[in-house]
C-alpha cells in the first residue's frame, strides 16, 4: 500500500457509485481515507439499505471487513478530526474524489468553506494543487450550481457528472455503475477493466 487517496461520500444520490470506486480503489491496494457525511449516511441507507457504524474506529473495521481490505486500509475519519492526515497539506493525499457530490458541499468548496474535515480536505487538495475529482448530481442545475462548478474548474478541479453514457448499451445498473466508476479511476490513473474502451470495437 504505498499510494493513498481520499475518499468523501456526500448527500447527493449515487451511494452505488461510491461503494464500487471503493472497492476498485481497494482492489488497486490504495489505503483510502473515508469521509461521509451524515446526509450521505441517510442517502445509503435510502439507496443501499446500509447503516454505517456511527464511530471512525467502528466504521473502518466494517468497511475493511465488508471489502476484504487489508488492516489499516480503509480509515474513516469524522468530520471534526482535525488531527486527520487529510487535513494538513503536510500530509494529505494528493489525490481526491468526492462522489456523490452535492450541491452543498460544491457551495462549500467553491467558497473554501472548511467548516468540517471533508471540506477542508477538498480545500487542502486545491491549495496544494493536487488533484481533486467531484462527482455532482443534481437535475436541473440552477445558475449557482453551474457558476460554482465553473468556479471550481477554473481552480483545475475535475468535474464529473454522475451522467453514465447508453453506448456501450448496459444491460444492468451495475453496467451504468460501472461506466462512471470507469471514467473516474481513468482519471486517477487507476488499472481497470470495468469497461470496454472506445473506439472501432464499439462500431
Ligand atoms: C435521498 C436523498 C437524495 C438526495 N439527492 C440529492 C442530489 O442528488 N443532489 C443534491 O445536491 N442533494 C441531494 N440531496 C440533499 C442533500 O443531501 C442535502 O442538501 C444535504 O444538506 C447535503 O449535505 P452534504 O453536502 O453535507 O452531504 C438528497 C437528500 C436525500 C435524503
Amino acid at each position: 500500500m504505498n499510494k493513498a487517496i481520499t475518499l468523501a461520500l456526500t448527500g447527493a444520490s449515487g451511494a452505488p457509485y461510491a461503494l464500487r470506486l471503493l472497492q476498485c480503489l481497494v482492489q488497486a491496494d490504495y489505503r483510502v481515507y473515508l469521509l461521509a457525511s451524515s446526509a450521505a449516511r441517510v442517502v445509503l441507507k435510502t439507496e443501499q439499505q446500509q447503516d454505517w457504524p456511527g464511530s471512525p474506529k467502528a466504521l473502518s473495521a466494517y468497511l475493511c471487513h465488508q471489502y476484504g481490505a487489508k488492516e489499516g486500509q480503509i480509515i474513516a475519519c469524522g468530520k471534526e478530526e482535525w488531527f486527520s492526515p487529510v487535513a494538513s497539506g503536510s500530509a494529505a493525499p494528493k489525490q481526491m474524489v468526492v462522489c456523490p457530490c452535492s450541491m452543498g458541499t460544491v457551495s462549500a468548496i467553491a467558497n473554501g468553506a472548511s467548516d468540517n474535515l471533508l471540506e477542508r480536505a477538498a480545500d487542502v487538495v486545491i491549495k496544494e494543487r493536487g488533484q481533486l475529482i467531484l462527482v455532482p448530481r443534481e437535475s436541473p442545475f440552477s445558475a449557482i450550481h453551474l457558476e460554482n462548478m465553473l468556479k471550481l474548474a477554473r481552480l483545475g478541479v475535475t468535474i464529473m457528472p454522475a451522467a453514465p453514457g447508453f453506448y456501450h448499451e448496459p444491460k444492468s445498473i451495475e453496467d451504468l455503475v460501472d461506466f462512471m466508476v470507469a471514467r473516474i479511476l481513468d482519471h486517477l490513473g487507476v488499472e481497470h477493466a470495468l469497461t470496454s474502451r472506445w473506439g472501432y470495437a464499439n462500431a
